[in-house]
């Protein structure tokens, strides 16, 4: 089967919807037809300030929501980044082959680094991308599912997959990146202009998987619309509005088409009913779910224990092959 690698940070207690409809739909789906490796990216997670009990407490948590959500650890390969040394080992070598100036122009890097200033940015967040790369190749992946605002990071890997190649012989596996066009971008409820974030400036505007259907409720009741009262799908003047046929499109499985036809003449409470409904409906057994796997964390830990273990051993193998290659003296 293809090899298929994606990978989340632990950087909030709980994912979003964002992060379902952009990556874990598109998980769950694909472990039928991939060899599929996915991971807890705890690396990723301390390039911006975390507290570290809270870090621990987040990568079981987000472990747990990827079970529940319906990845399959006994099939698919669920490990926590930091269990496998490899991806600092590879991404050390990735930096010696990255341009300054191409991973300064690494547009995720731009904005997060502006938003706390340039000292409060650390070196490990400018070099945030190259690790993602690292984890992608040492699975010799063939294709990446994500969301949107992954697409530069993909890029990157592939040219520094094909840069290592051409330089010392043939060795790693150039991967294609997989963006649903349909749920690419969710964007935050009260700011249909910016993509729905862990670290998004309005809690109202989020909805968490851990939320409880009332909360849930009243996030989709208070959404940000427009004026004009007419059900309609267009991002551009309409993007509140257009941002929730989006999620229910993506929930309920009907084409937006369908969908607009079947508000006609019905007013915005009538769709922010619906969508309250079906995010409720999708959410709450996974946030059932997570609370029970939570509830035995021993179990949890044995089982990334073990996937790590089979992870270690795809990554080991690459990690040796880039050593060979670079021309590193073997340890006798
Ligand atoms: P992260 O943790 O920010 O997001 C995880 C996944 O969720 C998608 N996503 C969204 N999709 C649609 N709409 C949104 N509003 C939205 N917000 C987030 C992201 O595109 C992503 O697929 N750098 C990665 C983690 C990573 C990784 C990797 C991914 C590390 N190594 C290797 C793939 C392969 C990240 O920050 O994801």
């Amino acid at each position: 089967l293809p090899r298929l690698f994606s990978g989340m940070q632990p950087s909030a207690a709980s994912l979003h919807l964002g992060n379902y409809a952009g990556a874990l739909l598109q998980w769950r789906d694909m472990q039928a037809t991939h060899d599929a490796v996915f991971c807890v990216v705890d690396l990723h997670a301390i390039t911006v300030p975390q507290d570290p009990a809270a870090l621990r407490e987040q990568t079981r948590r987000t472990a747990a929501q990827y079970i529940a959500a319906g990845i399959d650890p006994e099939h698919s390969t669920l490990f926590v980044q930091s269990h496998v040394s490899a991806h600092a080992q590879l991404a050390w070598v990735l930096n010696t082959i990255t341009g300054f100036g191409e991973a300064s122009r690494m547009t995720q890097f731009k904005d997060k680094s502006a938003k706390g200033g340039a000292d409060l940015a650390s070196v490990g967040l400018f070099t945030y991308p190259i690790l993602q790369a690292a984890d992608i190749l040492l699975y010799d992946a063939v294709v990446v599912p994500v969301g949107e605002d992954q697409r530069q990071h993909i890029e990157l890997t592939r040219d520094l997959a094909a840069r290592f190649n051409a330089r010392f012989g043939n060795t790693l596996v150039v991967p294609e990146v997989r963006i649903l066009k349909e749920t690419a971008k969710i964007y935050d409820l009260q700011n249909p202009g910016s993509k729905m974030s862990k670290s998004g400036e309005s809690p109202a505007g989020i909805l968490w998987l851990m939320d409880e259907p009332s909360v849930l409720t009243k996030k989709v009741k208070s959404a940000v619309t427009d004026s004009s009262g007419v059900v309609a799908y267009d991002p551009a003047e309409k993007p509140g509005v257009s941002n929730l046929l989006s999620i229910l499109s993506l929930l309920t499985g009907q084409s937006m088409d369908a969908l607009v036809a079947s508000f006609d003449g019905l007013q915005y409470g009538a769709l922010k009913t619906a969508v309250a409904e079906a995010v409720v409906e999708a959410f709450e057994p996974i946030r059932t779910r997570t609370l029970e796997l939570l509830d035995d964390p021993a179990e949890l830990d044995r089982l990334l224990a073990i996937n790590a273990d089979r992870a270690s051993v795809i990554a080991d193998a690459t990690l040796a092959r880039v050593y060979d290659a670079l021309g590193f003296l073997p340890r006798a």
